[in-house]
């Protein structure tokens, strides 16, 4: 029979899928693996592999602990959230009730069939993710999937992820349950948010210059600050900047490991200047150089209530499936608005760049 080349990839048709769980900041923290596997029977030890960026790989690492829990197909949307959410951003805590074993740190998921605690043993660091070795501690089962000692097949209801299709699909009759990645988002429903919109655009990957802007500046948690004010403050004093190009005007974010233990950045708004000295800053305004840094520049399409939409995407999109790059920790990041952005319309277009550097 002929054979058809098709490019490289992990060509599995059947992939388990599992959420491990860890304890990060004192809380429970899941996500969806699909890279498992069984690597040694007595003892019985298993392997995950994670990305080294995700926020759940931090209690592993600070633990040494992690659960691996096998959902039923009651669990699927849920399952594909906690792979679409970084706890990072969300609170994957609450998504399941938790329990704990011996170990204490290992948070476990009640309504999967299949649950157990691992001790981590070893790990190994490849390009962008690290293999975790775990030794299993302890097994539990819910009461109604097994049978005295037997584990009770037809009860549990388990699903695989069908890798070469990206869809779930459920062991017993291969019927489809959702595509991955995707299916998740009906978590949300019921919470009034939206399925990020995929960038128009992907991003394109730009070095900009060292450069200077002019305009003010708050410093408080976003959560506290009120954008509005800020830029109205910048319009009443922008009248007054020197040298200023006003092609286009942005609004720069600026985190600190200081402002982030108070959970705060700096949130400036102004335009580029070409050249300030000192005596030239209009009072009320601040001066501030932005170093010469290489960013993926997403552009926003919509009006700017949706923007959040894009921000989630680049995040938990973008970023986890990116191979070349990673965001810069303390990178200042900025929002550039020109002539193409009008707020409430749905052809608006604002530029997003985002400080990356290659992993
Ligand atoms: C079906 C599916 C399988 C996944 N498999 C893995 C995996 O094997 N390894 C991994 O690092 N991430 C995997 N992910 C992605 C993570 O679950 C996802 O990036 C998650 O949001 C990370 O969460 P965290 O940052 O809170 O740890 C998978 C996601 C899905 C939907």
């Amino acid at each position: 029979m002929e054979k058809i080349k098709s490019g490289s990839f992990i060509p599995l048709p059947i992939v388990p899928i599992v959420i491990v769980g860890a304890k990060v900041n004192e809380k429970p923290s899941y996500l969806a693996v699909g890279c498992i596997g069984a690597v040694n029977l007595k003892p019985p030890i298993i392997m995950i592999s994670l990305n080294k960026t995700h926020y759940t790989t931090k209690g592993i690492n600070e633990n040494e602990t992690f659960s691996i829990n096998i959902p039923s197909t009651e669990q699927v949307i849920e399952t594909d959230y906690c792979g679409l959410k970084s706890g990072e951003t969300t609170d994957k805590s609450k998504i399941f009730t938790t329990f704990y074993g011996d170990l204490n740190t290992a948070p476990m998921i009640k309504e999967c069939p299949i649950a157990c605690e691992c001790k981590l043993i070893d790990t190994k660091l490849f390009l962008q993710c690290i293999t975790y070795y775990g030794e299993v501690h302890q097994v539990f089962f819910s009461e109604n999937a097994i049978n005295g000692k037997d584990f009770n097949f037809e009860n549990a209801n388990l699903f695989f992820l069908s890798g070469l299709e990206n869809l779930y699909r459920d062991i017993s009759e291969s019927k489809s349950l959702g595509h991955a990645y995707d299916i998740g988002w009906k978590y949300e429903k019921g919470k009034n948010t939206q399925k990020p919109q995929k960038a128009v655009n992907e991003p394109k990957i730009v070095q900009k210059d060292k450069f200077q802007i002019l305009g003010v500046e708050d410093i408080s948690k976003m959560e506290e600050r009120d954008p509005v004010a800020v830029w109205a403050r910048f319009q009443q004093l922008g009248s007054h900047i020197p040298y200023g190009d006003t092609s286009h005007a942005l609004g720069i974010y600026i985190t600190t490991e200081e402002l982030l233990k108070e959970s705060k950045n700096r949130y400036l708004v102004g335009v580029e200047v070409s050249k300030v000295d000192d005596d030239d800053v209009p009072e009320g305004l601040i001066t501030e150089t932005i170093p010469s840094q290489k960013y993926a520049l997403f552009t926003h399409i919509g009006p700017l209530s949706t923007i959040e939409n894009t921000y989630q995407y680049i995040n938990e999109q973008w970023f986890p499936n990116n191979l070349d790059y990673e965001r810069v920790r303390f990178g200042v990041e900025f929002e550039w608005y020109d002539s193409r952005f009008r707020f409430d319309s749905e052809h608006s277009e604002i530029d997003l760049y985002i400080p990356i550097q290659e992993k």
